[in-house]
């Protein structure tokens, strides 16, 4: 009888956590570097995306300052989580699952995410899910809101951000593998740190990218690294760049202001070319046409003309994110447990935050 009563109450207790019905609310919170985020899904629905961006609080150091971000992080997650629900007009009470971003990140921003994750799971009695932020760049794809059908697996995948640039082969949700990396910086790293040089705040990517459309592309020329294999390299693209800017502006002090457009069309160019030559050699050598994009980098307007132009020319069949889901956000965390929710691969309380996570 003891035996029969306690069973029961266990039941009762994990009831939430073991049965997945047909109508999952997940509240997913992205927290791994300047942007603190939370979403709200019904399964692959989107039901809100909130974002609190914090350019303005490192924008005065010309990148982001760690400590400033965490703390950032603290003050806003609360506000930004209960917007969120507002918003889908979802009380906390009737969540399945709380998803947040394990890593890769800046360590003190991970934490604030998976803690607070971490508390509302145990005051709720529901299941957490970690998530690999990357994944979460590409899996954006298979939210149902957007008005397009989700790729099918296999699928090449390309993460463009400020921290990744990625090849991925994908073979289903969570397993794919790195074919090409990026030796040392990232490509969105390029166009802050370039961007820097010529007077730019940071986040300098879509400030070039605005400044380029009216900029001539082949007005000057940086290196265009092509190594062997699939992988690339912007640090010597990077220091071509500001060796450039510095002996232009020895010559004339005013070199920047006066070719601005151009110097930003031709550096938008060159950033966008090195990344485009391996795609298309990848495509041609595994014969996947296929193509996933994702990442912050991806809301490059020249990069999707071009990815546009390549695909209708070799007819690949390309996947391009919303702009909304390009930069960082809540809503890719949240599809990417939503499938890991189907699978039931829950996360436990003691799980660390991973910076270096890999895939
Ligand atoms: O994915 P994301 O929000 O954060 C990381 O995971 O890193 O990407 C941020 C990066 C920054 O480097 C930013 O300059 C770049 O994406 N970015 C852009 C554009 N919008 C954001 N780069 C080029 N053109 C854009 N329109
Ligand atoms: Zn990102």
């Amino acid at each position: 009888m003891c035996f029969f009563l306690i069973s029961i109450i266990y039941f009762c207790y994990n009831h939430k956590r073991l049965t997945l019905i047909e109508n999952n609310f997940i509240l997913a919170i992205e927290s791994s570097c300047d942007d603190t985020a939370a979403a709200v899904l019904n399964n692959r629905e989107v039901l809100s995306n909130c974002i609190y961006n914090q350019n303005t609080i490192h924008t005065p150091y010309g990148g982001i300052v760690p400590e400033l971000a965490s703390r950032a992080h603290q003050s806003k997650i609360t506000p930004i989580v209960n917007q969120a629900l507002h918003e889908a007009n979802i009380d906390k009470k009737d969540l399945n699952a709380i998803a947040y971003t394990q890593g890769p990140g800046l360590l003190g921003s991970l934490l604030v995410g998976s803690s607070f994750a971490k508390s509302m799971s145990l005051a709720l009695k529901i299941p957490i899910i970690p998530i690999h932020h990357m994944h979460g760049h590409l899996l954006a794809h298979f939210i149902e809101n957007n008005n397009y059908e989700s790729p099918k697996f296999p699928f090449i995948g390309i993460t463009v951000s400020g921290g990744h640039t990625q090849i991925l082969y994908v073979k289903d949700y969570f397993d794919m593998g790195i074919i090409g990396n990026t030796l040392d910086d990232a490509i969105g790293e390029a166009f802050d740190k370039c961007g820097k040089q010529i007077g730019l705040s940071y986040p300098a990517g879509q400030q070039i990218d605005e400044l380029a459309k009216t900029g001539d592309s082949k007005k000057f020329s940086f290196p265009i690294s092509n190594l062997k294999g699939y992988n690339v390299s912007y640090s010597g693209v990077k220091t071509a760049f500001l060796n450039f800017i510095k002996n232009q502006e020895k010559k004339s002090p005013n070199f920047i202001s006066e070719n601005l457009n151009d110097i930003c069309a031709s550096l938008q160019y060159t950033l966008i070319k090195i990344i485009l030559i391996k795609i298309e050699k990848i495509v041609a050598d595994l014969n996947v046409s296929q193509i996933v994009i994702g990442g912050g980098v991806s809301a490059n307007s020249e990069l999707r003309k071009q990815l546009k132009n390549l695909s209708s020319l070799k007819k690949w069949n390309l996947f391009l994110p919303p702009v909304e889901y390009t930069t960082d956000n809540a809503a890719m965390i949240g599809i990417a447990a939503y499938y890991k929710l189907m699978k039931k691969r829950f996360g436990e309380l003691t799980e660390i935050c991973k910076p270096r996570l890999i895939i």
